[in-house]
């Protein structure tokens, strides 16, 4: 009984985190934050298991990807871990054969490219092909839960994970994925439709194993124009949105280079919206409104230089937060593997301190 009673007083105060009353834009005593990418090659703790595993490996592994989820929440004063995982796995659970080359980033050896790609393409519950993540979910929460930490789990958005699926691998102009998208529009509704499918029910079911919060990555999304987004991408993004919230978790909506889609992306779905540096915070808060929250938006590359320069632009994106409830600090895009790990203490040392009190 007891432990039932303090299991229950557990759930109730992780609900009341920093983290998760910001994205339900609830006044907060400090600005919540924490930092995509928090998980990777800019910790020694990070590469000293990666000398002994191949990424994919680690992915795959719940002890080993709860473990990683863990490293920057035990050095470093975030409000939030994400789950150490990544937006590929789940095209590889739809026949995708995906490779981490050493040094090249991922690659599809099969990559979508006709009609009859589409049609082959399984889709299977996530429980079936994404078990390892849901079971690093269950882990990483029962280490986190005793701490007040709340676990952020994510997918890739429909249309980035179509841009990884067409073009076989990072891609410069995405040449393929939008020539298939304007060229071939019933074999691109097709395909995303099953996309949304899978993301939709992989967010869903990582609420279910445990996660407080869901980010969806649209993170090449930004090559759009707002006509394209809205008829060929927005349906599917919303309707991954609508079957993941289901779950209950509040959902972060994050996007790259988003300036001319903005208010689409938010009305596609998303309790917070991410916005990255090549906005002003304040301007995008006034174009989303009040009935978001709003996540973002520091260069990552500040992190790389002096502390005062740092402190400075830190300082900046709280100013035009203003402190309007439902803001919840971060970089506009993922930490970078040159990162000092010392900026990122003091950063999140700063952000605290300058906005309790
Ligand atoms: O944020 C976190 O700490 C959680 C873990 C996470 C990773 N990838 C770990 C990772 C998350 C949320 C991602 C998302 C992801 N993966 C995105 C969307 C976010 C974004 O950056 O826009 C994308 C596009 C990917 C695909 C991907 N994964 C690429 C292009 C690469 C190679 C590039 C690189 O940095 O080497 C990865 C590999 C990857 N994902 C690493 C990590 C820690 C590095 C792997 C290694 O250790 O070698």
């Amino acid at each position: 009984m007891q432990d039932q009673a303090d299991a229950k007083a557990t759930t109730i105060a992780l609900s009341e985190c920093r983290f998760l009353r910001a994205c339900r834009r609830q006044p907060v005593d400090a600005t919540p934050l924490w930092l995509m990418r928090q998980a990777g090659r800019y910790m020694p703790e990070y590469r000293a298991l990666r000398d002994n595993h191949p990424f994919l490996e680690m992915v795959k592994t719940p002890e080993l990807a709860c473990q990683v989820t863990l490293q920057p929440i035990n050095a470093f004063d975030l409000d939030a871990a994400i789950i150490f995982a990544d937006i590929l796995p789940p095209l590889e659970g739809m026949g995708l054969e995906l490779e981490f080359a050493e040094g090249e980033g991922p690659i599809l050896h099969n990559p979508i490219r006709a009609a009859a790609d589409v049609v082959a393409l399984r889709v299977l519950p996530p429980e079936q092909t994404l078990a390892f993540t849901l079971e690093a979910i269950g882990l990483a929460r029962r280490e986190l839960e005793p701490r007040g930490i709340p676990l952020i789990g994510f997918s890739g958005a429909p249309f980035t994970l179509a841009a990884y699926a067409i073009e076989g691998g990072s891609s410069r102009n995405y040449e393929r994925v939008k020539g298939l998208m304007m060229g071939d529009p019933q074999t691109w509704h097709r395909l995303m439709e099953k996309l949304a499918g899978v993301v939709g029910q992989y967010l869903l079911a990582q609420a279910r194993s445990g996660a407080n919060a869901l980010q969806l990555f649209d993170s090449w999304v930004g090559v759009l124009n707002p006509a394209d987004y809205q008829e060929l991408v927005m349906p599917y993004s919303r309707r991954a949105i609508e079957i993941a919230r289901e779950g209950g978790a509040p959902i972060i909506h994050f996007g790259t280079d988003t300036s001319g889609l903005l208010e689409l992306i938010r009305d596609a779905g998303g309790d917070v919206i991410g916005v990255d540096w090549r906005i002003d915070l304040s301007t995008a808060w006034e174009r989303l409104g009040t009935r978001v929250a709003v996540q973002g938006n520091l260069d990552p590359i500040a992190l790389l230089v002096p502390w005062p320069e740092l402190e400075r632009r830190a300082r900046a994106v709280l100013d035009q937060a203003a402190g309007r409830p439902g803001h919840i600090f971060n970089l506009g895009h993922g930490v970078l593997p040159s990162t000092p790990t010392d900026s990122v203490k003091r950063l999140a040392e700063f952000v605290h301190e300058y906005t309790s009190g």
